[in-house]
């Protein structure tokens, strides 16, 4: 069905404010069932990331904390934000028994970090994003897509195609 369709979109060097900001429209022209995998070392600015797309899921930013204790927390928005961060996972039972596709539905919105572990078992509508750490200030961004789904809400937001 996604056949062998894969995308690329470099994003360049990105400041907090421009992260947060693709973030934050991204979540608006999202609409339901979709997971973003948050790739990149400690510190790279996932969390952040996250923080602008529950400002653009209506999720008050305030709730938004690292995950990394409880594993999972879901925020309620505009569609549901389930935040997921799977650096304390270690093996892959810990991963079956989180049963992470079970969480996702229509109203609801999936963001991962540390997804290395999980990336094979996503079903559905996703999109990659590679974040790395070039300087104090800066990340470079890339942002792969397998589906043309996704493709089509990333060609329509300013951060995307107006670089
Ligand atoms: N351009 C940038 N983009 C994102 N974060 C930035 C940028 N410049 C500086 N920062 C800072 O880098 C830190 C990123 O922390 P964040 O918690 O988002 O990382 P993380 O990738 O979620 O790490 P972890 O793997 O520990 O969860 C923040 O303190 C943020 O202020
Ligand atoms: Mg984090």
């Amino acid at each position: 069905m996604e056949g062998s369709f894969e995308k690329i979109y470099e994003l360049g060097k990105v400041s907090q404010r421009k992260l947060v900001a693709f973030g934050e429209e991204l979540g608006r022209v999202l609409t339901g069932g979709e997971t973003i995998l948050l790739y990149g070392e400690i510190g790279a600015g996932k969390t952040t990331f996250v923080r602008g797309l529950a400002s653009g899921l209506e999720v008050p930013e305030a709730l938004v904390r690292s995950p990394t204790f409880n594993i999972v927390n879901t925020y309620p928005g505009r569609l549901d934000l389930i935040h997921v961060d799977l650096y304390r996972i270690h093996c892959e039972e810990e991963i079956v028994d989180l049963a992470l596709e079970d969480l996702l539905d229509d109203n609801t919105v999936m963001a991962i970090e540390w997804p290395e572990k999980y990336s094979k078992y996503v079903t559905g509508n996703s999109l990659q994003i590679h974040i790395e750490h070039v300087s104090e200030e800066e990340r470079d961004v890339v942002l792969m897509v397998r589906d043309r789904e996704m493709d089509l809400k990333l060609s329509i937001l300013n951060l995307v195609s107006n670089r």
